[in-house]
């Protein structure tokens, strides 16, 4: 039934023992962190698919107008054919108001850390787009990934690489460069990324945004450290911990903490850890972006900015690079 369905595993990815490794390496510097991949297991993308529904998280609905209102002209500037890769595939919500504002797309290849959330959202697609030739790749797309096999005979065609979401405000700038210059590896001249982007704003709609008044973006947060109380011999208690976000103006990014709220020693496999009162670990950075500055960016990576498109209330960016 799934015959046109081949996921291909590119690293092994979920591999307790990395995430083991970042956990005591993480804990062993001076401000204690844990890498922000970690959030995602079933439970962390299913709260976040939460999060996008607070009033407060602008993002998603912001990013859903403006796609909503441009894809028209968008569609028109891709043309037809096109065989779309995306990474971190998500609620699929996005993806399927671009295969049906697209011409006769061809293909589309999901990528994504998480097999389960592959497979679940390929299986979908493919029920509703039977047409559609999908390919996903189980890989932590922070690596380098191999398209050789999926787009080998296809390399006629246009390529359309989707990253919404702003995701790329996850990144710290340096790898955030990199990381567009890996998509910009697997793109010949011409090819397109369409990108969504956050963009600075007064300080307390951010705040507001990462701080939630239901509380699902703390739930999220610490979910991380119930990953790591389920997953390792530990006496961490993740309710001694508490979600904090904060903006650092300087460095133009909101930053996502859990708190100690005492003094207390974390033994993880046979390791300790002394966490001082109000100490925190740092869990993420979400980095804002003038549209300027974003474009600078897409140039160093070897792209032209061909449009960008925003809301009224320029919230949000979503920009149309072009591989040059
Ligand atoms: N990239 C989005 C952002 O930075 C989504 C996101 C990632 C997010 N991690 C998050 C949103 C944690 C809220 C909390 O906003």
């Amino acid at each position: 039934m799934m015959a046109n369905l081949n996921v291909k595993r590119q690293v092994n990815v979920n591999n307790n023992d990395e995430f083991l490794k970042d956990i005591l390496t993480g804990f062993s510097e001076r401000q204690k962190r844990l890498p922000c991949k970690y959030f995602y297991d079933e439970r962390g993308s299913h709260l976040f698919d939460e999060i996008c529904k607070t009033e407060e998280y602008y993002h998603t609905r912001t990013e859903l107008k403006i796609l909503d209102d441009a894809l028209p002209t968008i569609a028109g500037m891709i043309g037809p054919n096109a065989d779309i890769l995306e990474f971190g595939s998500g609620a699929g919500i996005k993806i399927r108001k671009l295969i049906d504002a697209l011409e006769t797309p061809r293909s589309y290849c999901p990528i994504d850390i998480s097999e389960e959330i592959l497979l679940h959202s390929s299986r979908k697609l493919k029920k509703h787009y039977p047409e559609l030739l999908i390919h996903p790749i189980v890989a932590d797309y922070l690596s380098p990934i191999d398209l050789h096999d999926t787009f080998a005979t296809e390399s006629e065609h246009r390529k359309l690489v989707f990253f919404p979401g702003s995701t790329i405000s996850n990144f710290d700038l340096p790898e955030a460069i990199h990381f567009l210059k890996h998509i910009r590896s697997l793109l010949t001249a011409g090819d397109v990324l369409l990108i969504g982007v956050d963009l600075l704003k007064p300080e307390p709609i951010l705040l507001a945004a990462y701080n939630d008044r239901t509380g699902v973006t703390a739930a999220f947060n610490r979910n991380i450290l119930d990953r790591i109380a389920a997953t390792y011999q530990t006496n961490l208690e993740p309710g001694l911990f508490c979600h904090r976000a904060i903006y650092n103006a300087e460095k133009h990014r909101i930053e996502m903490h859990l708190v100690s709220t005492c003094e207390q020693t974390v033994e993880v496999e046979g390791e300790s850890f002394h966490f001082r009162k109000l100490e925190s670990i740092h869990t993420e950075n979400s980095y804002k972006f003038s549209l300027e500055g974003f474009r600078m960016m897409g140039m160093n990576a070897g792209f032209d900015q061909t449009a960008v498109f925003t809301d009224e209330e320029s919230l949000f960016s979503v920009h149309y690079l072009t591989a040059h």
